[in-house]
């Protein structure tokens, strides 16, 4: 079964940075039959889809509008995404809702309008809102989407959750849609991301994705 290997730049990187890491990590190219996607910052999406264009790695968005195109000032549309090759969108990630106010309901509407536009969402949860954010859901549309376990205390910190808890929220998230992949992310490095990917379908990567060696590496890892 595919394995999805999704790299979060988060707020990172300028141009010549995005550049630099594309000619490093095609240059390490690891071989890798998994779905491997990058996401960079909205002003970056261009560079880096004409940087890996001949590449089999995929391009993906950090977030989405949750309207369609219009007055809708500082959002970016998911039809307008789709016009760069953007194939999967992030949703729901928890800096999202702690920083930028985003609810289960407006994930919701992006989750949607991302669908409508022909990309798949990637929709982050943590256990406090995993029930609250999936029943906002249609199961006919996540049935379509990926859905990605993020525990809050394991963003950034290097404080991992246990392999066991994974599994658990796996079942949980099951209970919604049986055969929705289910990704981990949280502090996922080249070494431990094997064992997380035995568990679920893939893996949800933001630090160790920075540098392009280690994340290679990280891919290598991935058997
Ligand atoms: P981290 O971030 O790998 O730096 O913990 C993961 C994420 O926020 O997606």
């Amino acid at each position: 079964m595919k394995t999805y290997i999704i790299a979060n730049w988060k707020a990172n990187k300028s141009v010549s940075a995005a550049k630099q890491w594309c000619t490093d990590f095609l240059a390490a190219r690891p071989t890798s039959e998994h779905t491997v996607v990058i996401c960079p910052g909205f002003q970056l999406l261009q560079t880096v889809a004409a940087e890996l264009q001949s590449s089999t790695y995929a391009l993906g968005a950090q977030t989405v509008s949750p309207f369609a195109q219009g007055a809708y000032t500082g959002a970016v549309a998911a039809t307008q995404l789709s016009e760069l090759h953007v194939q999967y969108v992030l949703v729901g990630h928890s800096e999202r809702r702690k920083y930028f106010h985003e609810t289960s309901e407006v994930v919701a509407q992006q989750v949607s309008q991302a669908l409508q536009a022909g990309s798949t969402p990637v929709v982050c949860i943590d256990v406090p809102y995993l029930h609250e954010q999936l029943s906002l859901i249609p199961e006919s549309e996540l049935q379509q989407c990926l859905v990605a376990y993020e525990p809050l205390a394991s963003i950034g910190t290097g404080v991992h959750e246990d392999v066991g808890s994974v599994q658990s929220v796996v079942s949980q998230v099951h209970a919604f849609s049986a055969e929705v992949p289910v990704l981990y992310g949280g502090s996922v490095n080249s070494e431990n991301v094997q064992e997380y990917c035995l568990v679920t379908r893939g893996v949800l990567v933001g630090g160790a994705s920075l540098d392009a060696a280690a994340f290679a590496d990280l891919v290598a890892a991935v058997a």
